[in-house]
């Protein structure tokens, strides 16, 4: 049986007026195939609020213009805009300066980005990356590709039956090669949170520096770079009530100084003749081109939007459904949930005895019941587990005890189906 964390008996959702939260959310109205929608994959992509669609319309209609090159009212206006926006990310994450906020596409082009201006300029051969089995593709693929190009070397620190990382293995990992960690904050997969904090500290003691994907704990908990000391951090605008095609690289200042450009183009120059092109400073030296000015404004919104619910409640309100979902899921003979670590958040994938996890997804959604099936981009994870799939149910904190209750009706539903 999972434990239930401590946290949530100190600190119970009373207080948080889910039905409210819910009426900002129109897209929480409709129905699917007659029946309510429950949206439960949330770690897949987010729901968007009606104030930040609003700040999209209000952008679109009367403000947008393109951004840091030209002297009239509209350009100006979306030029602060957009730095606004930059500004409420950086407090969001709590970053010393907002120079120190890049906007990318989102966390996948955060890590190449890194992986292009950090891994191709300082790891070189023979060098070693440690990466985590929990990692998603995006935090394996590129590092693989900067191997193969450098003839560096990928090392893996294990997890456990739980899916836990083995700490003292990672620490094992560490030699006169190790030039480089990336590590997600929580796994998507199985919703362990990992011990960033520890990990951080253990390579900054030996010079390493530290990749943070945080793309599934910036939307459920407070992140503070400072208080971390991580040298980048990712994530997504679209799994954050944010649009999609936005989102962030932290780095702390000095290490971006360092390193060369990922992109080339408009924007992050000083100047170009034919012979010799001075880069801009950061973080205009890593926003080549037109960037997506009214999705950074949008994730501006966004971030407002969350920080005004409470990064604090949120992680409350989740912690509460993944337990009501955990005691249930573990009360059912022939369900067995892949990921019990001490330490969760709201991401909870399983297995119906007897059941693709396909299947079991195709007839949640004949109740409204929206879940994820698949490897979940993580398939190291999978094969560690010696599985090829799972059904995962993720929440946010607009899902509801009830939403949590139909799932379990849906479970129950399938299992009757399949006997
Ligand atoms: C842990 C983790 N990292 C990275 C990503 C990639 O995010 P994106 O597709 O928004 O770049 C995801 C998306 O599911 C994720 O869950």
């Amino acid at each position: 049986m999972t434990a239930i964390p401590t946290a949530l008996k100190s600190r119970p959702a009373a207080a948080f007026d889910v039905e409210r939260i819910r009426a900002d959310f129109p897209i929480l109205k409709l129905r699917v195939g007659g029946k309510p929608l429950v949206y439960l994959d949330n770690a897949a992509s987010s729901q968007m609020p009606q104030p930040v669609i609003d700040r999209l319309v209000r952008y679109q209609a009367t403000q947008h213009a393109n951004i840091h090159r030209a002297v009239h009212t509209l350009s100006e206006t979306a030029t602060s805009e957009y730095e606004e926006a930059r500004r409420k990310l950086a407090r969001f994450i709590n970053a010393r300066e907002e120079r120190e906020v890049i906007f990318t596409s989102g966390t996948t082009e955060s890590i190449n980005l890194v992986m292009h201006g950090y891994g191709r300029k300082f790891i070189g051969a023979g060098d070693e990356i440690i990466l985590t089995t929990l990692e998603h593709h995006s935090n394996i693929v590129p590092w693989q590709m900067l191997c193969e190009e450098k003839g560096a070397k990928i090392r893996v620190a294990p997890i456990n039956d739980a899916g836990e990382l083995l700490v003292e293995e990672y620490e094992k990992l560490f030699n006169e090669r190790t030039r480089f960690i990336g590590v997600m904050h929580v796994s998507n997969a199985l919703g362990t949170i990992n011990p960033i904090r520890h990990m951080i500290a253990f390579a900054h003691a030996r010079g390493v520096p530290v990749l943070i994907d945080g793309a599934q704990a910036a939307p459920h908990m407070q992140v503070d770079v400072q208080d971390l000391d991580c040298d980048f951090y990712a994530f997504s605008g679209h799994k954050l009530c944010g649009p999609t095609g936005i989102g962030i690289l932290f780095g702390k200042a000095a290490a971006l100084e360092r390193m060369q450009p990922f992109k080339g183009g408009g924007d992050m120059i000083l100047s170009v003749t034919f012979e010799k092109t001075t880069y801009n400073t950061i973080p205009h030296k890593f926003e080549a081109g037109t960037p997506p000015i009214a999705a950074a404004i949008g994730l501006g919104a966004a971030v407002d939007y969350l920080s005004a619910v409470g990064m604090d409640k949120i992680a409350a309100h989740e912690l509460d459904l993944l337990n009501h979902a955990t005691e249930q899921l573990n009360r059912m003979p022939g369900v067995r949930i892949i990921g019990t670590a001490e330490k969760k958040a709201a991401v909870l994938s399983f297995q119906v005895e007897g059941v693709h996890p396909h299947d079991v997804g195709t007839l949640l959604n004949q109740d409204g019941v929206a879940v994820r099936t698949g490897h979940h981009c993580a398939q190291p994870v999978m094969q560690r587990f010696g599985i090829p799939a799972t059904s995962r149910a993720s929440f946010a904190f607009y899902n509801t005890r009830a939403e949590v209750d139909a799932l379990i009706a849906g479970i129950r539903n399938v299992q009757k189906v399949f006997s």
